[in-house]
């Protein structure tokens, strides 16, 4: 029985009894924070049980997505490795709330597997809570089942839970019998029924929940409003069941989909080798990518979508182990979606978006991850024990790029320890190092010159209020002043809503007005810790209460670049690894210069990708951030610090929740849907390993777009053509230019422009009228003409006659000067006269006329009467 069929046949069972048949909610659990994914049927109705919400139905039925990965009930680790476990799964499940309880979920389920789908009752096996007398007693008396099949175990196997708090209570669980034939069906004690259990022999395929307790966050149990039932049957291993096959990766879920991945991989699918657990490690992830993106969970560094980042990564890994070098899972990944489609329409809906993520996160990981490898390899090979010391690690993280979590991964599989406090150590080393190195080069060593000559004003020595984040103008008053040497004041305010160059960011511009005074703030300082703005004052000035005005558009400019630079930096770690670190960067109103630590060149695609995903930033509007924090709960959280920066203790920490978390001193868009619109201009080098993005954002991203609207509206109304054909239309030009010049090097290496010259030598002249026949190797036809357009202009007055005998299709073009066709001389009817001779017929204009040659041997002979046949022309002619 296929699985799509098992799924139905469960859910109209249930329908059949009253059930409401629920579709499967998401893998991400709305507003339940205690919940990294979806792993259980159950957790759609959490608050049903709970008595929190009410559902229009007592009863229902599903086929839920689950994901058990990270988190309580985390199998990663083990799948592919075994039969069984998965990351991604579908839960058969009913419930009921406070409808029905163990009776008729006992009868249900055992109906179900023996008539329904014709499982042999033999081969079942129960177990209840060993307090659980009812079910025990409920068993003997629905089932018929031998007491002797009826295990009672502790909170272990038999008490489920959702997490560490919320719905719980004592369950049943349903076992299949999977002993090899002979041994099948005898007794056994509960002791070998458990070890039997651990080898797979008896496999668990329904438990049945009968929940009674709310857990509390203390771990008290409290009863609930009413004893409800939470059933869950894993689809895949009831399909291993009904379609006899002792591996769930052995039915049609997952058949095709390892076949695909076979295909791209090209090494032979053998189920006990290890490179049959990395297929089915591909097969699996594979499924749990799909799912998780099509449910918007996005590979990041934290929470859910650092989960995800794993499970790719160990994917990718795995492709890896199988030889493969180029994006694999992504083709699994579309292999899901056509196997799973049908059943969940979400995979079909964003395919485009599952399969670009997949691929772009693939790209990224294999970039960095074969260097680190081999490494690895070395310092933890297979078969080895030991520890692997800090520096080692450091190095495969610092020279690398190697995940850290890899390294974990890897040396957790390979059986080695991995010496952390080592890599700690080694890891504030360097920023220490780094730190030096600023000291020494003198940077953030103030100087104080500047700092010299402040008149306070009188009374008033109260701090500086930097006001720039929250505020662009201020009423308010002047701390102290001094008049600078070339004539500008400076003022600090005691408000000051200005900002001065920092982090990249450039100074705000502006005003401060006083009373019969003005000020153009053109330089913004920091001096002794307040910030100074610096500018001409026209009028007297006196110190007095002042209005201070920042330029607010060129600020609101700057903090879409800003904002944009994080954004920035955040999708370039994403597209190129984690090893981009930022070097550098500008902040200006009208373009942001980000320099960052990567190898080479991005590719075209690369920036593009980046450029796109800085995009869908921007567009999903998400809100910006900022907060004060102590620096090591900063960096414990994952904002982004620049190793070369020295830091306070306390630090400003600008998140982008989801998407980016720095420490920035800068100031920001609210929502990052103010930045409109982000474009890269260039991808550079400046250094080795160090690469620059340009790029502009808003109102200057706007007006290049129209600029590149008027060029390509003028080049299409130069080119004579409309925009949408501008392309073919420079190909065609293009061409014509590229066949002219061929032309040219023919005419040039053929004796050069000397043809010409050399036929209008060899004219007869008849009474002023020039007439040039010449036979010989011209080339096309187009030639021909383009000869006889230079011949007719350099003719004066005159006839020329050319005839293709070499090489060529035999042609004759004839060309007559302007002043001979007004005496009615015709180029059309010379060449009629003269090709008739040569058994051939032309035509054309008066100025030009060609024909084709029937014979060529004759035309000699023919263009030996050319002079008569003008001649004729001529003498019948005016003059
Ligand atoms: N919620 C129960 C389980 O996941 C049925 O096993």
């Amino acid at each position: 029985m296929r699985a799509d069929e098992i799924r139905s046949r469960f859910l109209d069972y249930f329908a059949h009894q009253g059930h409401a048949v629920r579709p499967s909610s998401s893998l991400v659990p709305g507003d339940d924070p205690t919940l990294l994914f979806t792993n259980a049927g159950m957790v759609q109705f959490k608050k049903v049980f709970l008595g929190m919400e009410e559902a229009p139905f007592t009863r229902a039925a599903t086929s839920q997505k689950c994901v058990r990965a990270g988190g309580k009930h985390n199998d990663l680790e083990a799948v592919g490795v075994t039969a069984r476990h998965h990351t991604f799964f579908e839960m058969l499940g009913n419930f009921s709330f406070g409808d029905y309880f163990k009776r008729d979920a006992i009868r249900f389920a055992w109906e179900l597997l023996t008539e329904e789908f014709g499982i042999p009752r033999e081969r079942l096996w129960v177990t209840v809570h060993h307090t659980d007398d009812e079910a025990r007693q409920l068993w003997l008396e629905i089932a018929d089942i031998s007491p002797e099949r009826v295990f009672g175990l502790g909170d272990k196997d038999n008490f489920w839970q959702m997490a560490d708090t919320g719905p719980c209570g004592p369950c049943s669980e349903i076992h299949f019998d999977l002993r090899p034939e002979g041994r099948r069906g005898t007794e056994v004690s509960r002791e070998e029924f458990e070890e039997l259990g651990e080898k797979g022999e008896f496999l668990e395929i329904w438990n049945l929940v009968f929940m009674q307790f709310d857990r509390d966050a203390d771990g008290e149990l409290h009863p609930l409003p009413a004893p409800c039932v939470d059933t869950g049957m894993g689809l895949e291993r009831l399909a291993s069941v009904l379609q006899g096959v002792d591996a769930n990766y052995k039915t049609d879920l997952f058949t095709n989909v390892i076949a695909r991945a076979v295909e791209v991989v090209g090494v032979p699918y053998e189920y006990d080798t290890p490179q049959g657990v990395s297929y089915r490690v591909l097969a699996d992830h594979g499924r749990a990518t799909a799912f998780l993106l099509a449910d918007g969970v996005f590979p990041s560094n934290e929470g859910r979508g650092y989960v995800l980042r794993r499970i790719l990564r160990r994917a990718v890994r795995h492709a890896y182990l199988l030889g493969r070098r180029a994006p694999t899972l992504v083709e699994v990944v579309e292999a899901v979606i056509d196997r799973m489609g049908v059943t969940f329409p979400e995979l079909l809906g964003r395919r485009e978006y599952i399969v670009s993520n997949t691929r772009a996160e693939e790209e990224r990981f294999l970039a960095t991850i074969d260097a680190g490898i081999k490494l690895f390899d070395q310092l933890a090979p297979v078969g080895g024990s030991g520890t692997i010391a800090g520096a080692q690690v450091f190095k495969l993280y610092d020279t690398f790029g190697f995940p850290v979590d890899l390294t974990e991964l890897m040396a957790q599989e390979r059986g080695y320890a991995v010496d952390w406090e080592g890599f700690e150590r080694e890891l504030d080393a360097q920023r220490q190092r780094s730190r030096e190195d600023r000291k020494a080069a003198g940077i953030g060593v103030e100087a104080d010159a500047f700092a010299m000559g402040w008149e306070e004003v009188p009374g008033d020595t109260a701090d500086q209020d930097f006001a720039a984040y929250r505020a662009t103008a201020a009423q308010t008053d002047i701390l102290t002043f001094r008049r600078m040497e070339d004539g500008r004041m400076a003022l600090q305010l005691r408000e000051n809503p200005f900002y001065a160059e920092s982090g990249g960011q450039v100074s705000d511009r502006g005003h401060v007005r006083g009373d019969g005074w003005s000020m153009t703030v053109n330089e913004v300082r920091k001096v002794a810790g307040r910030v100074a703005v610096v500018g001409a004052v026209e009028g007297d000035f006196i110190p007095g209460p002042v209005t201070a005005e920042v330029d607010e558009p060129p600020r609101r400019d700057t903090e879409r670049n800003h904002t944009a630079t994080h954004l920035l930096h955040a999708a370039l770690r994403r597209v190129l690894g984690e090893h981009v670190h930022q070097r550098g960067s500008l902040v200006a109103p009208d373009r942001l210069r980000f320099d960052f630590t990567h190898g080479g060149p991005m590719t075209p695609d690369q920036v593009s990708t980046v450029e796109g995903m800085v995009n869908e930033a921007v567009w999903a509007n998400y809100d910006v951030c900022s907060n004060q924090m102590a620096y090591p709960d900063a960096i414990a959280r994952g904002a982004m610090a620049l190793f070369s920066e020295k830091y306070g203790d306390v630090v400003r920490v600008v998140e982008i929740p989801g998407v980016s978390m720095e420490l920035c001193g800068g100031t920001h868009v609210r929502t990052t849907g103010q930045i409109g619109l982000f474009r890269i201009l260039s991808e550079s080098g400046v250094a080795a390993g160090v690469r620059r993005i340009e790029a502009v954002t808003g109102r200057e991203a706007f007006e290049r777009v129209r600029r590149d609207e008027r060029t390509l509206r003028e080049a299409a109304s130069l080119l004579r053509t409309r925009e949408e054909n501008l392309l073919p239309r420079i190909q065609q030009v293009l061409e014509q230019g590229r066949d002219l010049q061929k032309q040219l090097e023919k005419a040039r290496t053929s004796g050069g422009g000397d043809v010409v010259s050399t036929l209008l030598a060899s004219a007869a002249s008849l009474d002023g009228v020039r007439v040039v026949t010449s036979s010989g190797a011209f080339g096309s036809v187009d030639e021909m003409k383009a000869l006889g357009d230079v011949l007719r202009e350099r003719l004066g007055s005159g006839v020329a006659v050319l005839a293709e005998t070499e090489g060529g299709k035999p042609m004759i073009v004839v060309v007559v000067t302007d002043d001979l066709i007004r005496r009615g001389i015709r180029a059309d009817a010379v060449v009629r006269e003269v090709a008739a001779l040569a058994g051939g017929k032309g035509g054309g204009k008066p100025h030009m006329a060609q024909a084709g040659v029937g014979d060529p041997s004759r035309v000699p002979g023919a263009m030996e009467k050319v002079r008569e046949i003008v001649e004729g022309l001529l003498a019948g002619a005016p003059a």
